[in-house]
């Protein structure tokens, strides 16, 4: 990517998390931004902090990205934006508790709303602009779990389908001045446990990073690659979950009766 911060930046899940580090670590060198949720005092206030402090242009658009019409907005947004030269999507949830035959074929639906749909349009809209104008950037918020075979049918399936979605996409349109990165984050501090009533505690302190860390990384890495694994610990992990010996252990662990207790209660 160039050096030059990009002009405008589209954000999705920006009310919170990695979405409000992209919107601080972009606005800080100029990039002017759209945010993007479902909370809109969330944004407005974040909007307001950014204009104040890197005196930036900063709109807010409340779209629900489970449903065709908050993705329609979206889209009408970027087809009207001809800045635009950055789309994250970012926007995305865990599944929670429950196994998938035991949860709502809805709430399965809902993330493949949130995580694929909502992607594939919105990249699609940013697309022909980006091309006509020959410069921008896609980042799709994947996950390790895209290549875990323990983090859900839904989360990881449908994570896993960014990564090869983004990888395809990057080799198509490289020469033609556009980047695509499918990060790919282990655990890092957002509100997205809380969100999902999951226990931090259960993965050990030495293995989180923060949401600053891990935009840094991604931003830094634009432009070199279509897969971003943040960390060395996340890469190692990413690596492992890819051994058979590692999934026979990782299952033998499963099912021992202490790993059991600690993750039932
Ligand atoms: N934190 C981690 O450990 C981790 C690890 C790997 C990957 N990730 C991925 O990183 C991305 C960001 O997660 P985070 O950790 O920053 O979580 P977070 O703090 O819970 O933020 C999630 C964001 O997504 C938005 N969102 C959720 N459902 C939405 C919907 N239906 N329509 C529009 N926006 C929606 C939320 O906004 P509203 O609620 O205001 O709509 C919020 O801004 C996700 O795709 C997640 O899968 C996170």
């Amino acid at each position: 990517m160039p050096k030059t911060p990009h002009r405008t930046a589209l954000i999705t899940g920006a009310s919170a998390g990695l979405g409000a580090e992209y919107a601080h670590q972009l606005a800080a060198p100029g990039t002017n931004l759209i945010l993007v949720a479902r909370r809109m005092d969330r944004l407005e206030e974040l909007a307001r902090e950014l204009r104040e402090k890197h005196d930036v242009t900063v709109e807010t658009l409340q779209a629900d990205l489970s449903t065709s019409d908050g993705i329609q907005r979206v889209e009408r947004r970027i087809a009207e934006t001809a800045t635009l030269d950055l789309l994250v999507n970012n926007a995305g949830f865990s599944g929670g508790p429950g196994s998938f035959a035991e949860r709502d074929a809805a709430d399965h639906l809902n993330m493949v709303q949130v995580h694929v749909v909502a992607t594939v349009r919105l990249t699609r809209a940013a697309l022909p602009g980006m091309i006509a104008r020959g410069r921008g950037a896609v980042i799709n918020l994947a996950s390790i779990a895209a290549f875990s075979p323990f983090s859900g049918p839904m989360y990881s399936g449908t994570k896993a389908f960014l990564v090869m979605f983004s990888e395809n996409l990057h080799g198509e349109l490289k020469d033609k001045g556009i980047f695509v990165q499918a990060l790919c984050p282990g655990m890092t501090h957002t509100e997205f446990h809380e969100v999902a009533d999951i226990d931090e505690a259960i993965v050990p302190k030495f293995f989180w990073m923060t949401a600053e860390e891990v935009v840094r990384i991604s931003l830094r890495r634009l432009g070199r690659g279509a897969i971003c694994v943040p960390g060395w610990k996340n890469k190692v992990v990413a690596f492992l979950m890819r051994c058979p010996l590692t999934l026979a252990g990782v299952r033998a662990v499963g099912r021992s009766h202490i790993v059991r207790k600690k993750v039932d209660r």
